[in-house]
């Protein structure tokens, strides 16, 4: 029997202590800024700077030694990542029994690629088919990087898997469910196999400081899907102060997401900050309320602002997970977007993924689109659709300075469906 202390072995306690830093650098005061949620933040409790749990770093598998430092350290104190030390988790690590403790990450942690192995034993939830290695729930938890923690998730051998089975499961960097209260900080997050983050069935939490991107060794199989964040079935949720170079949306609001604030980004290369997709299951309600995007610079994206919602279904349509979803969105803005070479600034569509533009008219959506606002939109897009710069479909959707030009000296044109032109400051062309 080996004694423990602090969760790891006596034998390797001491050369531990070593990197340790001492102090151990506290968690920054960090607060939502510019924009604040019209709910506070719960405060947290106070922690205990002497209870510090260092992850094993010698552990083949960090997933157990990460959950034994996290019960040590659980009601008051933080876990600790060592710096220069890579931790690898093998296997599914279950972290939502967390209450008021902190995890510093300042080494490197990396997943175990066996492709294999995770498709059965990656925690699986029914929505999107959204698989997990680890994930994050309970009450008052902040996990932060200080900038130089890292999540590697070997994305490469995923992307490159991928081509060989379109529908295989590829885990999500990191995700949060059932997390109430806390926040995620400071951390480098590289190559997801499939989206960065996903924040599920939770409140009440401050994101900052991420730094978002992929290494692609192998450009025949580049990354697929690496959204930067999704959240869904969460309320009061502040993203800021992140850069996001990826593959997909930069922020996606699936369902049931409300009070949400996204602010002070910097995304390249994405599909833009997308409401949905929404109405994609038969049978559900979906609901994006209340949501605040505010100063982002969008380059090289597919889209700059953008919703998109399933069209309906036949009817009689039975286990559709291709529209026919009902559901509202209701009170989201978009407030100053700089864009640059994005194919549309904006793109609000009811169609996605319809197989025809006359499929869609015979079974459209059923999810009401209301108080929708688009201001003060700057940049010049990209030259795929100039001079249209944007499409709109819906009633009671309004745009404010719209000032975004194709790269052509045309007069930048917006596609306008169904709209109340009275609310439109652009240019509406009619399809
Ligand atoms: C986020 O950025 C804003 C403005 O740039 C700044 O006031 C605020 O302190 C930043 N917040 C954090 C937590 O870094
Ligand atoms: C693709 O991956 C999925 C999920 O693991 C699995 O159910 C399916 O059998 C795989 N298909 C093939 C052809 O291997
Ligand atoms: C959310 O919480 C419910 C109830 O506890 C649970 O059934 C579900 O699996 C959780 N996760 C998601 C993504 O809904
Ligand atoms: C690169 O990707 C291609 C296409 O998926 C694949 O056939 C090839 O084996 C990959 N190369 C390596 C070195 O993994
Ligand atoms: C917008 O965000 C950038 C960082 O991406 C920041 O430097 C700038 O101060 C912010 N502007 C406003 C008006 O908040
Ligand atoms: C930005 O996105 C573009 C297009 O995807 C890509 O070519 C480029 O490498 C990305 N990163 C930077 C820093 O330009
Ligand atoms: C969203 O919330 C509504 C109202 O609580 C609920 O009826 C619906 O089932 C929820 N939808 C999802 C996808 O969780
Ligand atoms: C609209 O949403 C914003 C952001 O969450 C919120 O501050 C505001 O109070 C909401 N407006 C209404 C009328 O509910
Ligand atoms: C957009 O892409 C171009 C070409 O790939 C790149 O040079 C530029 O830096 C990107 N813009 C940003 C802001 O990353
Ligand atoms: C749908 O099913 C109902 C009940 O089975 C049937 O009465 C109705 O005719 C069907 N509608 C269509 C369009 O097939």
């Amino acid at each position: 029997m080996q004694r423990h202390i602090l969760g790891i072995a006596l034998a390797v306690a001491a050369a531990i202590a070593e990197k340790i830093p001492f102090p151990l650098p506290v968690l920054p005061h960090l607060i939502a800024s510019p924009k604040a949620p019209s709910t506070a933040f719960p405060p947290g409790a106070a922690r205990d700077p002497s209870k510090i749990c260092v992850v094993d770093p010698e552990a083949t598998d960090a997933g157990p030694a990460l959950i034994s430092a996290a019960r040590d350290c659980n009601n008051g104190g933080t876990v600790v990542l060592l710096p220069d030390t890579t931790y690898t988790i093998a296997s599914p690590t279950d972290l939502t029994f967390l209450q008021s403790v902190d995890v510093l990450i300042l080494g490197t942690v990396v997943f175990n690629d066996d492709v294999e192995y995770w498709q059965t034993k990656a925690f699986g939830y029914a929505y999107q088919d959204a698989h997990l290695f680890w994930k994050f729930g309970g009450r008052d938890v902040n996990i932060y990087g200080l900038g130089t923690g890292t999540l590697d998730g070997l994305g490469q051998t995923w992307w490159t898997a991928k081509r060989s089975n379109e529908t295989l499961y590829r885990p999500i960097l990191f995700g949060t469910d059932g997390l109430v209260g806390g926040s995620v900080s400071g951390l480098n997050m590289k190559n997801s196999p499939f989206w960065f983050n996903v924040i599920m069935n939770s409140s009440d939490i401050l994101i900052t400081d991420i730094n978002i991107w992929n290494e692609v060794t192998n450009s025949s199989s580049p990354p697929a899907n690496t959204d930067g964040w999704d959240t869904y079935r969460s309320t009061n949720i502040v993203i800021q102060n992140s850069t996001i170079d990826n593959y997909d949306d930069c922020v996606s609001f699936k369902p049931n997401s409300t009070n949400i604030i996204v602010q002070n980004l910097h995304c390249n290369g994405s599909h833009g900050i997308s409401v949905g997709s929404l109405g994609q299951y038969q049978g559900e309600y979906d609901i994006v309320e209340d949501v605040y995007v505010y100063n982002i610079s969008m380059n090289n994206a597919s889209d700059g602002a953008r919703i998109k919602i399933w069209p309906g279904v036949p009817p009689n349509t039975t286990g559709s997970s291709s529209g026919g979803g009902a559901g509202h969105v209701r009170n989201i803005t978009y407030e100053l977007f700089y864009n640059t070479n994005n194919d549309w600034a904006i793109q609000l569509t009811q169609c996605y993924f319809a197989s025809s533009q006359e499929a869609c008219n015979a079974y459209p959506a059923a999810l009401l689109v209301e108080d929708i606002l688009f201001k003060d939109f700057y940049g010049t897009t990209s030259a795929r659709h100039d001079p249209q710069v944007g499409t709109i479909v819906c009633k009671n959707i309004r745009a404010e300075n719209i000032a975004v030009s194709p790269p052509s000296a045309a007069t930048a044109q917006c596609i306008c469906t169904n709209v109340d032109e009275g609310l439109l400051d652009i240019n509406c062309i009619m399809p």
